[in-house]
This record gives C-alpha cells, structure tokens and sequence, in this order.
C-alpha cells in the first residue's frame, strides 16, 4: 500500500486501549516497516503527562503488548521520539486551538502534508464533543490533507441514540471520513470467510437452503467482566457482542458475492443481509431468544463470584452475560435455514467460530459406528484461537462392515510457513491510514442492525416476564438454549463438552 505521510492523534491516550492495543500495533506496523517516512503520534487526554512520561508508559505497554518481543533499544527509542503528549481539558473548546498549534508544530517537523486521523478511544459520552472543537477549529476540513476520524464501538445505547450519534458525526465529518471500527473485522480469519467462500468453487454451490441445514455462530469467552462492570452493566452481551461483532459475522457467512473487491460493492451486499433480517415478532422473542447470567460457581477447586457480586454491578442486575437467538434471513438464498448465534462470558473457553451444518445424505445407508454421535457433514470456520477450518466428513472404519465414522479433515494457519497473524489494529488503523474502509461499518449499517435488535432490547426491559436464567460460571450458558435448535437431539456444538484445561 503507498504511504502517505501523517499524524494520528489519539483522544484518550492515558487510557487502557491506548495502552494495550493501539500504540502496540503501531509499533508493530513500525517493525514491519508499514508506516511512512515522516510520521508522529501525538496522544492528548486531560491526564497531565509529559511527552517522557507518556514514552516511558507506552513503552511498557510495547514490552508487554506488542508482537515484536526482541526490539532493540535503539529501535524501540526511534519508535519512541515520534510520540508526543498533550494535555487539555477534552469539554473546553477553547483548549483544541493547542492541539492544533501542536498539530501545526509537527506537521512542520516531520512534514505531515496536514494529514491527520483522529482516533477516539475515550468515553462515548465524548463521541459528539470532541468533533465539534475540531471542526471548530478548522481540523475536520479536508483542503490541503486530509481528515479522518477513528470511533470505537458502542456507537449508541439503541436505535435512537445511534441515529442521533450519526446525526452528530455528520454535522462535522463527511462520511467517508468516519471510520467505525469494529475489531473483529479486523481479524485475519474473519476476513477469509469471505476468501473461503468466493475463491473456491466447491463451497458456492452448495452454500445455500438446498443444502445447508443450519449456521451457528458462537463467540465465547471464559472471563467474567474483568473490573469492566461499569461500561458492561450498562450494555449486556446483546450490546456488547452481537449487535456488532456477530452481526457482521453472520453478514459475511450469509451475503451474495460482490461484483467486485471494493468497499462500496461489500457493504452493499452486507447491507441486503441486514435489511432481510426477519423481524422478531413478540412471539418469536418469547420462543426465539435466550438470555442468562453467571452465577457463582467453583470449578476445579476455583471460586468464581456471580456477575451480580462483580465490581460496579448492580447486586439486583438483570443485565443479560448470554444471549442466544435463532434468526431467519428472508431472502433466496436462506429462506427456512435457521442462524443460531451465541455469545457469553465466564463460559467453559474462548472459542470464536462458525459451523455449517449440512443436510444429511438422502439415505442412511452405512451404520454409525458410535449412534451418539453425529454423522452430518459440518464445516467449521475457527476465528479463533487455533486458527483454521475443519470439515467433519463421514469415512469407513476399517475392517469388516460398513461402519461409518465422523473423521475430521484439518488446517491450522500455523501450519502455514509464514503464519505472522497481524492483529486487528495493526490491519485496521493500516488500513484507515491508506483511506480503505472497506473493514469498517458504514453509519446506515450500524443503524440497521440497531433496528434488529431493538425488540429484544425492548422486550427484555420492559416486560416482567422475560426470563432471564442464571448459568453457573465455567457452564455452556442455560440449558434451554439447546431448545433453541431444531430437529430432534440436535444441539449447539460443544468445541469441549467439559472444561476445557485453559477454560475458566
Ligand atoms: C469487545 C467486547 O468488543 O470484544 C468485550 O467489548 C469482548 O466484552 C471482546 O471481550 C472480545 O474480543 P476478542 O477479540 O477478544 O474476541
């Protein structure tokens, strides 16, 4: 990709993200040598740091985040003297004129061309002010460079506050200048959902309601909420993971091919997927949506509180920590075929994946070897951890007889020999700094998939009888999601029926 030289101007330097993933993934671009000739990060946030003290926190947050491990000092200090700190009060207008004389100060230096993107990782309640002092101050019109801005989910609380928010952005950025991440679109094996389906020509034919019986998307994480309980109590898994992350997901699995690789032909196709979403009715939220949240539990001699005992939660929460849906896309391609999607916290592992469940053979011509397991061909996408796809195929189990066994066919990225993984950052801010945004969601996107979930967010909050289940921590979640998938025994995949060993 050409380089282009420019500044990126993070709100909310002092923060965690900050700290853990954006100045690692710069650094690591830097390593990889992705960033251009005249480059600098200026960090502003009302923490008074000077520009060591910044240096000295980022680079802890290097050594302890970043890909590059065995940097030599003299590489790590280069990095380094391109980052630089301002402190102001992020609610007084009056204090963006020193960002921008600052901001004009080092465009001199490293000869900038004025470019500059501006990357939000601050409270959402900053989302709308920060960009109004910038416009303010001329910073968001693009003459002679240009002008981006970063945001970070939640982009609203629900379907009205999102609109508002994009209400707000457009007063002051155009929108190919806004750049909405969400970071699972920036993970390597999210986008070969799409490479997988349309650079082969076996998958295509079949990827449809003839021969596709259901889709599951998990997205599971072993942590509770991890001192995050203020931010999570106020939003919930529904909120949190799949308004987004596995709404996208499902988006990639379910869209017809692009005409082209381009950002505009992929966020249309994406968008047909989210506007043919089948509305939930009320009686369908009552059957078709689960929701639960962790109690306590000891597992393997581990204590383990319940949500409602965690830091900043409410002790009476109702705040779902699962959620679990089965959602139907009316169009051609996937009329009847049931999406399953998942997702909670203190669950057995992180696992992050996709399953295609094919139809079964016609007949049933060859005995199971073992009749409690399942025979149907599957296909597994694994967005993480251990990379890769697996196809679950019916073979003969040797000897005398037909017996047919459920074998595995395999491939793990770190079998490839260069398996460097950038992570999502890395890809992401890469990929804003060269004006793609292609891996970022487009404001009608975001507003689409808030109007899908919003009945449910509406039914859990103000009818009474909404059950919400409690699930011990280190549990798949309530046992009544099973009821959830249809066809007798059938239920969601297990990637380990019991606690995995680096499970909770
Ligand atoms: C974030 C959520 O967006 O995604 C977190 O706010 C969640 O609650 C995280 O833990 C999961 O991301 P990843 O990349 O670890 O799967």
């Amino acid at each position: 990709k050409k380089k282009t030289n420019q500044a990126l101007v993070i709100f909310g330097a002092s923060g965690d993200l900050t700290y853990r993933k954006l100045i690692p993934a710069v650094f690591d671009l830097y390593m990889n040598d992705s960033l251009p000739e005249g480059y600098a990060v200026l960090g502003v946030s009302r923490t008074p740091f000077t520009n060591d003290k910044f240096r000295k926190k980022m680079k802890e947050g290097i050594r302890q985040f970043a890909r590059y491990k065995d940097t030599t000092n003299e590489k790590l200090d280069g990095f380094l003297s391109k980052l630089f700190y301002l402190s102001i009060d992020t609610d007084k207008g009056e204090e963006y004129g020193r960002v921008k004389e600052k901001l004009d100060k080092l465009n001199k230096k490293f000869n900038l061309g004025q470019n500059y993107i501006f990357y939000l990782s601050t409270p959402p309640a900053l989302y709308s002010t920060i960009p109004k002092y910038l416009y303010g101050h001329g910073l968001t019109i693009q003459q002679k460079g240009f002008r981006r801005l970063i945001i970070e989910k939640p982009f609203g609380h629900d379907l009205k506050s999102a609109v508002e928010l994009n209400n707000q952005l457009l007063e002051f950025f155009d929108e190919d200048q806004i750049y909405r991440i969400d970071h699972y679109l920036g993970k390597e094996t999210v986008q070969n959902l799409m490479v997988t389906r349309f650079a082969n020509g076996i998958y295509e034919p079949l990827w449809n309601r003839n021969f596709i019986k259901h889709v599951e998307i998990t997205a599971a994480e072993s942590l509770g909420v991890e001192g995050r309980g203020g931010y999570y109590d106020g939003a919930g898994a529904l909120r949190d993971m799949i308004q987004n992350h596995l709404l996208q997901v499902l988006s990639l699995i379910a869209m017809e091919p692009p005409a082209k690789i381009t950002a505009e032909d992929i966020r249309y196709e994406k968008m047909k997927v989210f506007r043919s979403l089948r509305p939930f009715s009320k009686s369908d939220l009552k059957k078709n949506v689960i929701r639960g949240q962790y109690t306590e539990a000891t597992v393997r001699g581990k204590h383990y509180k319940s949500y409602r005992d965690e830091l900043n939660v409410d002790p009476q929460s109702r705040t779902e920590t699962y959620a679990a849906m089965k959602i139907f896309i009316d169009n051609w391609r996937w009329e009847g075929v049931p999406f399953y999607i998942r997702s909670g916290k203190r669950l057995p592992t992180n696992v992050s994946e996709v399953v295609i469940h094919f139809r079964p053979s016609p007949q049933k011509l060859f005995k199971l070897e073992d009749e409690s397991t399942h025979s149907d061909n599957q296909l597994i996408l694994r967005i993480q951890p251990d990379e890769g796809i697996l196809l679950k195929t019916g073979m003969k189990v040797p000897g005398n007889g037909y017996e047919v066994k459920s074998v595995n066919m395999d491939f793990h990225y770190s079998e490839l020999n260069n398996h460097y993984i950038p992570s999502a950052y890395e890809r992401l801010i890469l990929d804003c700094m060269s004006g793609d945004n292609m891996l970022y969601m487009q404001g009608e996107a975001v507003e689409e998939t808030w109007k899908f979930v919003q009945p449910i967010l509406d039914y859990w909050e103000n009818d009474e009888d909404a059950p919400l289940h409690g699930y011990p921590s280190g549990s798949w979640g309530p046992d009544v999601a099973d009821d959830l998938i249809e066809g007798k025994e059938s239920t969601w995949r297990y990637p380990c029926k019991n606690l995995a060993e680096d499970g909770v």
